[in-house]
């Protein structure tokens, strides 16, 4: 080994020390040496899943994204403000970037050094310290082609950016945005956004929120997009395209803005039969009843959280999933392949505008308090469409899924990075709730469901305080119920609580919400694929 190879093994070897160390510290920890009484910020909220996303030392209240896009070249140019508060004194502090190229940092109109990781670290050191309580404005300039992101939540799913024949569209959860705009990338800084997006005049750019301005100028349009309501960064998007936009107001005076790739009225669900109806059409009819939907689920959740609405439909065969974007829900093409399966996709996406988005996750191992959530409504919704109730949904999942089955070693409590979107998060998570309503009876159920709502609205929320709820609500003990359906890899026994790891005969335990033993009773067949189960 060359001396010179020596010593970058060295420094490479004290870099992944420190590294480890900074990982290891808990958010806001000193991480750097102290001087002149401030520290650096930590680089990231220390999720167990994610150590290096969200960053310590500070707390965005508003980002406004500056976003020029050319479809014809895929090159972003943009300039990111961010409104952020000191939560300690900082000597530095970090953003999450990854990619593209930074040309140039302000910290409070004044220059700022900074230096890049490979790890998408992007650490800033302003010129002067910034005081605890003190509000501070980052300005980051940065251009080049975003990058397309893969990572072993879901290997062989792209995500965050994706390029489009026409433009973009953007999903980014869990850890896409870093590869579009600097940010502080955790659920659990929520912040206020402003887009102004930038595309050649007769595309479209969908953003988060109420639709603010439009200008063309010469062969440019600038949309202006204003999302107030607190929002987990990963929920933003810059979807560009050409798209038929819908601007509406629902019964209740909610604005919405639904939008629709006009290729989609061109292609029959099947491809066989050219009278057969289109994926547009498909899709304009589930849209047209995401009034209905939210009415239905405000009744049972509590009031929509937020200040608008509506949904984009992209014809992308890169766009595999569909994403509860806040306030403008996501959808993939096939989707729509039939009206039923369309309204289902349609419920979970606005489900999650209260579960997911209003109750944020604190850790991204507690996704099934999302996905078992928004599927549960999914099974609520098929209930009141006479499609099969939740209680027949659970059973046939239940009598389905054989105890070898690979479906119930899923730790759905704490899944890991490379099933946070299995199945299993989303039907076993179902299962879960089910089972709780069963126990605790309907009343009560609803109850601790809608106050896990109206208390967590605009926050935070963890798997043990959702268990700390039901029990307070139901007055029962819970641990075992919890125990054996998220937190043990084996089927539990059916609907009962007890540790015993034998799978009995599937009769007794549940009651049937549906009153059972009915000859005229609709079997709910096949189950409803979950969403993410691709
Ligand atoms: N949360 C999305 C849903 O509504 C699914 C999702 C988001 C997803 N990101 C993903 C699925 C990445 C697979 C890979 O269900
Ligand atoms: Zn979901």
């Amino acid at each position: 080994m060359s001396i010179r190879r020596a010593r970058a093994a060295v420094v490479a070897a004290l870099l992944a020390t420190t590294l480890a160390a900074m990982t290891l510290a808990p958010a806001g920890a000193s991480t750097g040496t102290a001087a002149g009484g401030c520290r650096a910020g930590a680089p990231g909220v220390g999720d167990p899943y994610y150590p290096l996303y969200g960053n310590g030392g500070y707390d965005v209240q508003h980002y406004l994204l500056k976003i020029a896009y050319n479809p014809a070249t895929d090159r972003l140019v943009g300039v990111a403000t961010i409104t952020a508060r000191a939560t300690h004194n900082l000597c530095r502090f970090n953003l999450d970037f990854q990619g593209m190229t930074v040309r140039s940092v302000k910290v409070n109109g004044k220059a700022a050094r900074w230096r890049r990781s490979a790890d998408h670290e992007l650490t800033v050191t302003p010129q002067r310290r910034l005081k605890e309580g003190r509000r501070f404005t980052t300005v980051v300039r940065y251009d080049g082609v975003p990058r397309t992101f893969v990572d072993p939540s879901a290997p062989d799913v792209p995500y965050g950016w994706i390029h489009t024949d026409d433009g973009s569209v953007v999903v980014s959860e869990p850890e896409g945005s870093a590869n579009w705009f600097p940010l502080n990338d955790h659920p659990t800084d929520k912040a206020a956004f402003t887009f102004v997006v930038t595309v050649p005049a007769g595309l479209e750019a969908i953003s988060n929120g109420r639709l603010v301005g439009r200008r063309t100028h010469g062969r440019h349009t600038t949309w202006v997009w204003h999302a107030p309501d607190p929002m987990a960064p990963y929920l933003a998007t810059a979807t560009i395209g050409q798209f038929r936009l819908r601007t509406y107001r629902t019964p209740d005076g909610l604005r919405m803005y639904d939008a629709v790739d006009p290729d989609l009225y061109d292609r029959p669900v099947d491809p066989q039969d050219p009278a057969s109806p289109t994926y547009g059409e498909i899709a304009d009819r589930s849209l047209a009843r995401q009034a209905e939907i939210m009415d239905f689920l405000a009744g049972i959740f509590g009031p929509y959280p937020f200040s608008s609405g509506g949904g984009v439909v992209d014809d992308a065969e890169d766009l595999t999933f569909a994403l509860e974007v806040q306030t403008r829900s996501i959808y993939p093409y096939f989707d729509f392949a039939d009206p039923i399966s369309g309204d289902s996709v349609v419920v979970h996406e606005i489900a999650h505008q209260w579960y997911g988005n209003d109750v944020a996750l604190a850790a991204w191992k507690h996704m099934w308090l999302n996905e078992g959530f928004a599927t549960y409504a999914q099974w609520l919704w098929s209930g009141r469409e006479g499609l099969g109730t939740p209680q027949e949904l659970f059973e046939t999942y239940y009598n389905e899924i054989p105890a070898d089955d690979p479906f119930w070693d899923v730790v759905i409590g704490d899944p890991g990075i490379p099933n946070l979107f299995h199945g299993a998060v989303y039907t076993r998570g179902a299962m879960t709730l089910q089972v709780l309503r069963n126990q605790v009876g309907d009343r009560k159920f609803f109850r601790i469901l809608r106050a896990w709502a109206k208390r967590k609205s605009g926050g935070n929320g963890t798997t043990a305080q959702f268990v700390r709820l039901a029990e307070r609500i139901s007055g029962q003990q819970l641990d075992e119920l919890f125990d054996a359906w998220l937190f043990t890899p084996a089927k539990p026994t059916y609907g009962a609580p007890a540790a015993a790891t034998a799978v009995t005969a599937a009769t007794g335990g549940a009651r049937s919400a549906a009153g059972s033993g009915s000859a005229g009773r609709r079997r709910a067949s096949p189950p409803p694929a979950p969403p993410a189960a691709r």
